[in-house]
């Protein structure tokens, strides 16, 4: 459920109308409701209250400041996969203690920055990493907390640039060379063996891949304890798709009472990575139409934002609902709705049904609060959108929008 409400034929944020924001910050933008985005992260956080386990934002998916405070406020902690989302987190308020960093190729500098702020589990990718990881933490008079990601050969079911636990995708260690791996890291004086992590893939729209990783890895686990190598905790990474069209991915509840019923005789916490199910729907990318079109085979509404501002569309194909924000009930035109860059790739809906708007009326594109903002570029030397958050009846920037002076930024006339 979300905030995104129609009252009197007019799109609302919460209490605040759309036009009225839009207004005041000019097109495009990204809008996120704080209260979507609070009880998205109490509907899967409280899931889990019966079980010992942290729940760690993947900052990927919406990495805007705000957004991590808001979730560190609910006691969230974060997964990361850079030096740069470290940064982010720790300017949020996120402790070290509550921070997890996946990812395959985490550098010494990273590594050192990440050791500086003890951090809860490094999520190790391969044998190499471990073994810089070993000198690192040597250099810095540390013990790395560890834990292996595993690739469980899991098909979940989803986009193949967002399937992760494959065994052809370079994610995680496969789990045949992983008892070794335990056992050398066991034996690193710069090493500490901590968890075990495993992520298979985003979007998934069913409970039984998980729970097939869960079993696999469950297996591991005892076969690792059986050899004396303990684990504390169980990083099952993120990967909860969501809504976006007529999909019916589990409930947060029905996902963890899946995993909950597999647990018996696993003695360790959990660690989840959640992103999209937290965000996906809680924001939504509001543009102008410019102009419209029509070609010998196609109408075309030519809109403010473009690929560089959501890029889901072009990369995967990604569907993203469009409405119009001032009038739910316009009729609808099978067209394309296209951004001002000059590649045919750019577009955020195609052959899509949207509703019939001219020059000047506002759409919001659906469900754009993962991987929206966080995946935009400055690609045709275009500023990066703002972003705002409303709050009941209330609405705040939370990244003002760029301007030209920040495109050349660090930029020499030499
Ligand atoms: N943990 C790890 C290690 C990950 O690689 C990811 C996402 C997550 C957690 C969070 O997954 P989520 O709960 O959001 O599904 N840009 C793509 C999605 C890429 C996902 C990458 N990894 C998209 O727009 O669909």
């Amino acid at each position: 459920m979300n905030h995104f409400n129609y009252r009197e034929n007019r799109l609302f944020c919460e209490q605040v109308p759309v036009r009225l924001i839009a207004e005041e910050v000019g097109t495009p933008f990204y809008l996120y409701s704080q209260t979507t985005l609070a009880r998205h992260f109490n509907a899967f956080d409280k899931a889990f209250a019966a079980i010992p386990h942290l729940t760690c934002f993947a900052v990927k998916s919406c990495s805007n400041l705000s957004i991590l405070k808001l979730f560190a406020d609910m006691g969230g902690g974060a997964d990361i996969v850079s030096g740069g989302e470290l940064f982010r987190a720790i300017k949020a308020g996120i402790p070290g203690g509550k921070i997890v960093y996946s990812g395959v190729g985490k550098t010494a500098a990273e590594m050192k920055y990440a050791l500086r702020n003890d951090i809860l589990s490094f999520n190790v990718e391969s044998g190499q990493e471990l073994l810089a990881l070993d000198r690192v933490a040597g250099e810095c008079g540390k013990k790395a907390p560890v834990s292996l990601r595993i690739n469980p050969d899991v098909d979940p079911g989803t986009h193949a640039y967002i399937s992760t636990g494959l065994a052809k995708n370079k994610f995680g260690i496969p789990m045949d060379q992983a008892p070794e791996l335990y056992h050398r890291a066991a034996g690193l004086d710069n090493i500490r063996v901590v968890g075990v992590s495993c992520h298979i893939g985003s979007q998934l729209t069913e409970v039984s891949p998980f729970v097939e990783a869960l079993r696999k890895v469950k297996k591991f686990i005892a076969a690792l304890a059986a050899d004396g190598i303990r684990i504390r905790h169980l990083d099952l990474g993120g990967g909860l798709g969501i809504r976006y069209d007529d999909e019916q991915p589990p409930e947060p509840r029905q996902y963890a009472e899946a995993i909950a019923a597999e647990l018996s005789g696993l003695e360790c916490s959990l660690i989840f990575e959640p992103g999209r199910v937290l965000v996906g729907n809680a924001g939504i990318l509001v543009t102008r139409v410019i102009y419209t079109k029509e070609g010998p085979v196609k109408k075309f509404l030519i809109v403010d934002a473009g690929m560089n501002d959501l890029a889901r569309p072009s990369l995967y194909e990604a569907y993203h609902a469009i409405n119009a924000c001032d009038d739910e009930k316009r009729p609808r035109i099978k067209a394309d709705v296209v951004g001002p860059i000059c590649e045919t790739g750019d577009f955020l809906a195609r052959d899509q049904e949207v509703p019939d708007c001219g020059p000047d009326e506002l759409l919001a594109v659906m469900s754009a609060g993962a991987y929206g903002f966080s995946m935009a570029s400055n690609y045709n030397s275009r500023p990066r959108v703002a972003e705002v958050m409303v709050d009941g009846d209330s609405f705040r920037i939370i990244r003002r929008r760029e301007t030209l002076a920040d495109l050349i930024r660090g930029e020499e006339l030499a």
